[in-house]
């Protein structure tokens, strides 16, 4: 019985506050609907028509449809593969390097601070700690990715895989350029697009086909469906990787969540999507243009995505801090660091995004409302009771749609 008042109490949590979280969102009842369906009842290792279990004729129904939505959303040609197995965007990323990659060999990624995620090589990571990982930087100054010093690092390292792609990047990637860069040692070109899939899917972001070998992503952020991730890659280099996959990391797939990523796609095939994605977009341009107005400072000076980075170096107050202080009048954004930051646990920044927001149909005007929220607790010290209660009435008119 405690699991069910769990449920209702962070249902309650949801619907009250606001969601600044760039990599999270909420997902439509009928991705809901999917992921708690009698396909979370079925074991079905392997992959369609190739099973360990028999039962499985309507889940190769089910996973090859969900092969092919990825196809259709993401406009593949025939030289593409795709898997929609991974539990994960961790294991996907290190399916690929170990299906690509000998143990030691170098890959290259963007360091954590400069707005990489973990599974790029970073040293606590198990990508990290099986292959030899070099790094690739922002400007510190700007905060912006610099191709030409991308280019040399990557002569100077001659890694075997280069990823772009971030966690918390706020500008648009140049994929067609670390494509050439890639090409030009003879490295694999390998896209992450974890955070921006369903600003790719909707045309609001460049897409990273065809200028990449590989292509990961997660499909419980900006694409608005469960956790889960997909990886599409060169035919050629498919049959590694789905090894990799199965039975190299992962047992049987969590059909309940493929289903779920079937169902979020086909959302996604819709114009209305579009919309949705257009909207993030100009949602999260709004946050940022308003918190500028207000003084802040923001890492590049503003955003083209779904995601501002706040620089709090220039206010007295941490990104630790400044995370606590939101949440307490009900808004809920991650500390991150910043270009330049050297102590992950103490990062001088906040990073914040508007998927969530967005599915609760919020627009600019909203954005320039919470901006002034943020403002009130962090610099104005407006107590968190009277703020939160302003969040309230504004999460009140902004329902989760269950
Ligand atoms: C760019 C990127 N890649 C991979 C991941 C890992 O995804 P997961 O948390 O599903 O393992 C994330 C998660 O935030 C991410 O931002």
């Amino acid at each position: 019985m405690l699991i069910a008042s769990l449920l209702k109490k962070e249902l309650k949590r949801q619907q009250e506050t606001l969601d600044l979280i760039p990599s999270e969102n909420i997902v439509s009842p009928a991705v809901l609907k999917a992921v708690g369906s009698p396909f979370i009842n079925k074991y079905a290792e392997g992959y369609p028509g190739r099973r360990y279990y028999p039962g499985n004729a309507i889940a190769d129904e089910m996973e090859s449809y969900v092969q092919n939505l990825v196809r259709r959303v993401f406009k593949l040609d025939d030289s593409y593969a795709v898997n929609v197995q991974p539990h994960s965007g961790s294991p996907a990323n290190l399916a690929v390097y170990l299906a690509l990659l000998e143990p030691g060999e170098p890959l290259m990624g963007l360091e954590l601070a400069s707005g990489g995620h973990l599974t790029h090589g970073h040293k606590v990571s198990a990508t990290g700690k099986l292959f030899s990982s070099v790094k690739y930087f922002v400007n510190p100054e700007t905060g912006l990715l610099e191709y030409e010093a991308i280019a040399d690092a990557a002569a100077r390292h001659k890694p075997k895989l280069i990823v772009s792609g971030a966690t918390a990047y706020p500008r648009t990637i140049d994929f067609k350029k670390f494509h050439d860069i890639a090409k030009g040692i003879g490295a694999y070109a390998m896209a992450d697009i974890s955070h921006i899939a369903g600003l790719v899917a909707a045309g609001a972001h460049p897409s990273p086909f065809p200028f990449s070998d590989i292509v990961t992503f997660t499909t419980h952020k900006t694409l608005r469906g469960p956790r889960g991730a997909v990886i599409v890659a060169k035919s050629e280099l498919m049959e590694k990787i789905n090894k990799a996959i199965f039975p190299g990391l992962q047992g049987g797939p969590h059909l309940h969540s493929i289903a779920g990523i079937g169902a979020a796609l086909e959302e996604a095939l819709k114009p209305s999507f579009a919309a949705y994605a257009g909207q993030i977009v100009k949602n999260a341009r709004a946050l940022a243009d308003e918190l500028i107005r207000l003084g802040y400072v923001l890492v590049t000076g503003g955003t083209d995505t779904h995601l501002l980075l706040m620089d709090l170096r220039a206010k007295s107050i941490s990104g630790k801090q400044a995370q606590d202080a939101l949440e307490e009048a009900g808004i809920i954004a991650n500390r991150n660091t910043v270009p330049g930051d050297t102590k992950p646990f103490d990062p001088s920044g906040v990073r914040m995004g508007t998927p969530s927001l967005t599915s609760r149909h919020m627009r600019e005007s909203h954005m320039r409302l919470i901006a002034g929220y943020i403002h009130d607790v962090l610099v104005k010290r407006r107590p968190a009771s009277t703020v939160g209660r302003d969040v309230r009435a504004l999460c009140k008119k902004f329902p989760l749609p269950y």
